[in-house]
């Protein structure tokens, strides 16, 4: 029978190895998927599951992903209504305010109405991008071919 012996001074150069290789791999990782980001869609094809109705009370909003940005979803008492996050002057991220009722931009302070969208202030006058949204059997749905 063939004995495999390995001294110990094989076996840290061996662990040695095996850290620098780990090692290297952690630092070109980034570097890798920087240069080569994942595919994504600017915006889905496909309507995109939000939630179930009760997830999103009436003035309250929840952010989903919807292909390459973010998008916005909120319970108005006119009903649900999905927006780009993505502000319409510099592409800073909107956020929910529900004290002020409005979509804020926190780098130049625009503000956007919940019912469609339009400026209320800011220094843009563009509104935010709107998407379509369904309810299919208490799920909400956004974006898509779907009206
Ligand atoms: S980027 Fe939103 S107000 Fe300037």
């Amino acid at each position: 029978m063939m004995e495999n012996n390995i001294t110990r001074r094989e076996f840290v150069k061996l662990v040695k190895r095996l850290l620098a290789i780990t090692g290297l791999a952690a630092l070109t990782a980034p570097i890798v998927a920087y240069f080569y980001p994942p595919k994504l869609e600017e915006e889905p094809s496909e309507p995109v599951l939000v939630g179930k109705e009760e997830e999103i009370p009436l003035n309250e909003s929840k952010a989903v992903g919807f292909g390459r940005y973010p998008a916005l979803v909120v319970n108005t008492p006119q009903g649900l209504r999905a927006y780009s996050a993505v502000c319409t002057h510099f592409a800073c991220l909107v956020k929910w305010d529900k004290d002020q009722n409005a979509f804020i931009c926190p780098c130049h302070d625009a503000a956007f109405d919940p019912i469609d969208g339009h400026v209320i202030h800011g220094p843009t006058s563009i509104p935010l991008k709107s998407y379509a949204v369904n309810v299919i059997n208490g799920e909400i749905y956004i974006g898509g071919d779907q009206q």
